[in-house]
């Protein structure tokens, strides 16, 4: 255990921070007047980019003639893999994503090459001109297919603890099955988008729809063959980003960059929805399978899982995603002997990614799933297996080896939810509902988040920002995190209007752009408020130390006398205003600028030997779910669900709960009605809102109860907050829960088998299996 939190920091009183401050761009978000990247004025001459697609999955390009392309009348340039001056490179790491296919076809739809016409729709026409014979080889689509033919994009990796089938074999029961979790499309609202303007001497400016500017930045600079210093790339906002534009803004940007190179001129590529599907990757989706050995009490005694990984074609960010799935398999369970093996399976369907949670939803599900399965095999309540299983004092360490410190967080935080929600009086009246209704079932499920803080990646844990106070006491704020609808920027704003005293309008947010912070991390992994807010804090601190050195001496008063508070600076018995103070002290040339660096501490990890500490906390959550099931249609609701979450001390209360709620509605999306289908051949079939149904406002349940848990973080993070992000995603494991408790109710008896996503159409199958007419 930790020692007692040390009391707050701030025993005065806070003006911006824990305020249920709205979002900075709220009103014009809901006015039209946010500037998105489409909504820049284009600048004259400007040509739009379309890109053109493989139609084969897996296969050579033995030729490609562009020749009817070229002919195609307001058509600029094409640009083909001989076009690119630098590398023909795109990825994140490790070498694999061309931007343009030279020779070897990985999946259909991949890039070909570029067409740059006077007009987005002349673009998209001529790139269909093209001529092309590819030698066509039968493609890998499912984890099956890589399976049988052993292809991987990254090593296989597992860690583990004790003998786990031996606990297993010894142990009083045991179970063992196969799971199957979704993927899922990100489908922000602004689908992918950069726009490129060349300057002088080959330098290029690109605005990019992307949560990691420096990315993008390097990898123009790589592609193009220049040095980074000629290229910037700035992001006001994102119309959500949601993971999918962490790695994957990258390649349009590119391509937008290398058109303008060749053209001279200023270059859009935007790309169209049914395209952003099939283009850019999705979810990561598993078969897990898995094996567990437990008491009569559902206490498990050993676990052992294969998280079997759906990569795509190449390796993008599946280090990291499927390592956060193996570091969440334990969710919030102690596992005396465990083994967490994963494989990163190669297919040819579009390279997977990022997306909210990383990986970390989809282990954390399967440990939830066997909870149930463990439950419905001892007949328990699944709620008394959970809390037999859950971390405790005694019972703290992770498989990986890190130790979990506020066990008295995660169970105080399901008891209270446990009273809050009334589940054990629910639980009975539901059980009556079902005994006399023989078709709607209703269900219910409560269940817990453990979700790690930091980036697995150490050196990814660090930030810069870059304030300055002007003459008139005016702030202009700089960091290197991006806005993507999370509210970012107005809590980075906060933290700087707190540490001047000043109010909040006089702090400038400004676009993050690698011109101001370079060498930043993408804006992931919820850790940009624990970063940023740091950042700047550092930054905006030593500006104000400065300022009290100055009027300490020029007033003859002590340091400790001096206080920043209502816009005025208190000295001694006077005072002065915030900007008289900053005319002063460039009067006396003390500079008014500063950069600031944080970067996160305590934080070790050995990814060889599988032991460490990744994470420098971890954010709790628990969530109870109610819905009710038509089992003659796999027709559902979700009427009712409960949140409580722990998001430390918040920076923005309002803002939190907002990420909670988004979070668990794009979490139930996931789970239930988000569903990607690929044909043999490699097409995606759901490429459209026609085929892909993401939640809609009426998905929101009846009733909805979000509270955050009063905690303070004990580690020193900003204000003693916790991250946000991501972890509420992860409520959302409930509502799947409770669809499979209302389907288990036609026959206690069995287990329900079923799969994430829990569509209507599995939901049905499941209670056609239970009712032993199975729909094969
Ligand atoms: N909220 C909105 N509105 N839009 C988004 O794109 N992305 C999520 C989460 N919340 C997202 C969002 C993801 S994937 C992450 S990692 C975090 O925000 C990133 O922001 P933070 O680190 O500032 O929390
Ligand atoms: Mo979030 S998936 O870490 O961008």
């Amino acid at each position: 255990m930790n020692a007692p939190a040390k009391p707050m920091m701030e025993a005065e009183a806070l003006r911006h921070i824990r305020q249920p401050l709205p979002h900075d761009s709220g009103l014009k978000h809901v006015q039209g007047s946010a500037q998105y990247i489409d909504d820049i004025r284009e600048p004259d001459g400007t040509l739009h980019v379309a890109v053109g697609q493989s139609p084969k999955a897996r296969g050579r390009l033995v030729s490609l003639d562009v020749s009817a392309v070229r002919a195609v009348p307001g058509v600029v340039a094409v640009l083909t893999a001989s076009d690119i001056p630098g590398k023909n490179d795109v990825s994140p790491a490790f070498g694999d994503d061309p931007l343009f296919v030279d020779t070897d076809i990985s999946f259909l739809g991949q890039a070909l090459f570029a067409v740059v016409a006077t007009s987005r729709d002349v673009a998209r026409r001529a790139v269909k001109k093209a001529v092309m014979e590819i030698d066509a080889e039968t493609p890998s689509i499912t984890v099956e297919d890589a399976l049988e033919r052993g292809e991987t994009v990254l090593p296989d990796y597992a860690y583990g603890r004790g003998d786990p089938d031996a606990a297993i074999a010894q142990a009083p029961l045991k179970l063992a099955g196969r799971f199957r979790v979704g993927g899922q499309e990100h489908f922000y609202l602004e689908g992918q988008i950069a726009l490129a303007v060349p300057g002088e001497d080959g330098d290029i400016h690109v605005y990019s729809s992307t949560q990691h500017p420096t990315e993008v930045q390097h990898v123009v600079a790589r592609v193009l063959d220049i040095p980074d210093a000629y290229v910037t790339c700035e992001t006001r906002r994102m119309g959500g980003g949601f993971g999918g534009k962490e790695s994957q803004a990258t390649q349009w940007a590119v391509t937008a960059a290398l058109a303008a190179r060749a053209t001279g001129r200023p270059c859009k590529l935007r790309l169209d929805r049914d395209d952003d599907f099939v283009l850019t990757g999705k979810r990561h989706d598993f078969r897990c399978d898995w094996t567990v050995g437990f008491d009569g009490d559902g206490r498990m005694q050993g676990y052992a899982v294969d998280l079997l990984a759906r990569c795509g074609y190449s390796a993008d960010l599946s280090s990291g995603v499927v390592d956060r799935a193996m570091f969440h398999a334990d969710n919030a369970y102690w596992m005396p002997a465990v083994r967490i093996a994963s494989k990163r399976l190669k297919t040819n369907t579009v390279s997977n990614t990022a997306f909210r949670g990383f990986g970390g939803p989809q282990g954390m599900l399967a440990i939830e799933h066997v909870m149930d399965r463990i439950a419905w095999a001892t007949g328990r309540d699944p709620l008394d297996v959970r809390y037999a299983n859950l971390y405790r004092e005694t019972e703290n360490v992770t498989p990986y080896g890190m130790e979990v410190e506020e066990t008295d967080t995660l169970l105080n935080l399901v008891r209270t939810l446990e009273q809050t929600s009334n589940y054990r009086a629910r639980r009975e009246e539901i059980a009556a509902f079902n005994a006399s209704s023989p078709i709607m079932k209703r269900g219910l499920a409560l269940t817990p988040v453990k979700f790690g803080i930091s980036f697995t990646l150490t050196h990814m844990n660090q930030a810069g920002a870059l304030v300055h106070v002007y003459q008139d006491g005016s702030v202009h704020l700089n960091h290197g995190g991006t806005e993507m609808g999370q509210g970012l920027y107005v809590k980075v704003a906060q933290v700087v209007a707190e540490e001047f005293g000043i109010a909040l309008e006089r702090v400038r947010i400004t676009a993050t752009t690698t011109a101001k912070v370079p060498n930043t991390s993408p804006t992931a992994a919820s850790s940009g408020s624990d970063l940023n807010g740091m950042a700047a804090r550092v930054a905006a601190g030593a500006i104000k130390r400065r300022m009290i050195a100055h009027a300490a001496e020029a007033y003859g008063v002590p340091e400790d006398q001096i206080a920043f508070r209502d816009d005025r600076v208190f000295v001694g018995n006077q005072s002065l205003s915030f900007d008289e103070l900053a005319k002063k002290c460039i009067a006396a040339r003390v500079p008014l600028s500063e950069a600031g660096h944080y970067k996160t501490p305590k934080i070790t990890w050995n990814r060889d030997k599988g032991t460490g500490r990744p994470f420098f906390y971890f954010a709790y959550g628990a969530a109870c779910s109610e819905v009710i099931v038509d089992t003659l249609t796999g027709e559902n609701r979700l009427l009712r669900a409960d949140i409580l979450h722990d998001v430390g001390r918040s920076l923005n209360p309002a803002i939190d709960i907002g990420q909670i709620e988004g979070g668990f509605v794009q979490g139930m999306g996931w789970l239930t009605t988000e569903e990607l289908v690929f044909s043999r051949e490699g097409h995606l079939l759901t490429h459209a809102p026609s085929t892909y149904k993401i939640p809609v406002a009426s998905d929101v349940p009846a009733e909805f109860n979000v509270a955050l848990f009063p905690n303070e973080n004990r580690e020193e993070t900003i204000y003693r907050s916790k991250a946000v992000g991501e972890p509420p995603i992860m409520l959302a494991n409930s509502v799947f829960c409770a669809l499979a408790d209302a389907v288990h109710a036609i026959d206690p008896s069995r287990p329900v088998p079923l799969d994430a996503p829990a569509t209507p159409e599995a939901i049905l199958r499941a209670c056609e299996a239970l009712r032993g007419r199975p729909m094969g």
